[in-house]
């Protein structure tokens, strides 16, 4: 039997990047993938495609900064597919305009950062989690950075965002182990999703500083840095499925090392 069998997997952020690759494999490994995104032509275009391979899914178009649109998804995913047992937080990411504390611009960077990234994570929580709990536990994957850990800069606001999901994600491990719910951060390192490439490029590509490059434009010895989005979505997986049944509450330094040396 497959490893995520008759499983309801909710992800946010599902229509590209990490969550589209998350969600690929949750359904190729049995599970029925509920998409949510913004994006209602990538997101209907991720859960065509995992139909067309044969497997499960559902998109739901959903903007995770409001409550009334998550809670309207997961009453949907209950009423179409049954309760979710998996939830992802991967809507998320950086402005380009984020900016150190000083001088970054309050109203749209400060709000749509702080928005997406963490009142996102906690609204799709909010609403997961009462399902879960009566369908007798689960799992959470939470999206964070390895900004949170570094101390990026001058990326402030983001780097503040991400160090909230992880205290969020340890406050949450704590009340809702008792309900069977194990809930875990992942600390990503970079990973080449579109929205990364059309933003920053790629090493040696486009001649511009990356995190692999140094200030000349050299490749710098640290083959681990950088990923692709398939590489998180199999730490997506472990953490959602049994073999990761002692790991709650924990933060996943999956960077490569870069917060460590
Ligand atoms: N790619 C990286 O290098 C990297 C590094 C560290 C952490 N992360 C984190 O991993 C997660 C996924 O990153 P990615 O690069 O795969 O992202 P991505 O940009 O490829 O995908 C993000 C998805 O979120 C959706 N989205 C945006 N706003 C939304 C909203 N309000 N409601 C619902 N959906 C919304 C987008 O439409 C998109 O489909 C993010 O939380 C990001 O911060 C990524």
């Amino acid at each position: 039997m497959s490893r995520f069998e008759g499983r309801i997997a909710v992800l946010t952020g599902a229509a590209a990047g990490i969550g589209r690759s998350a969600a690929e494999k949750f359904a190729a490994e049995g599970a029925t993938a509920v998409l949510l995104d913004i994006d209602i032509e990538a997101g209907e275009a991720a859960a065509a495609a995992i139909t067309q391979a044969g497997g499960r899914a559902l998109f739901l178009a959903t903007d995770v900064t409001d409550d009334a649109s998550v809670k309207a998804a997961i009453a949907e995913c209950l009423a179409r597919c049954g309760p979710p047992t998996i939830l992802v937080n991967c809507a998320g990411g950086s402005m380009v305009e984020d900016d150190v504390v000083t001088d970054v611009d309050l109203d749209r960077v400060w709000s749509q950062t702080l928005d997406l990234n963490l009142r996102g994570t906690f609204l799709a929580c909010r609403h997961a989690i009462p399902p879960m709990i009566a369908a007798g536990g689960g799992a959470i994957v939470n999206m964070s950075s390895g900004a949170a850990l570094r101390g990026a800069s001058p990326s402030h606001v983001y780097t503040a965002a991400k160090g909230a999901i992880l205290s969020l994600t340890r406050a949450l491990a704590g009340r809702y182990a008792r309900d069977g719910i194990r809930v875990n951060a992942i600390c990503s390192g970079r990973v080449y999703s579109e929205r990364i490439v059309s933003a920053y490029g790629r090493p040696g590509e486009n001649g511009r500083l990356d995190d692999a490059q140094d200030a000349e434009g050299r490749m710098l010895d640290y083959p681990f840095w950088v990923g692709e989005p398939a590489d998180m979505a199999e730490i997506v997986l472990f953490l959602a499925g049994e073999g990761a049944r002692m790991i709650t509450g924990a933060t996943i330094q999956a960077d490569g090392g870069r917060s460590s040396y």
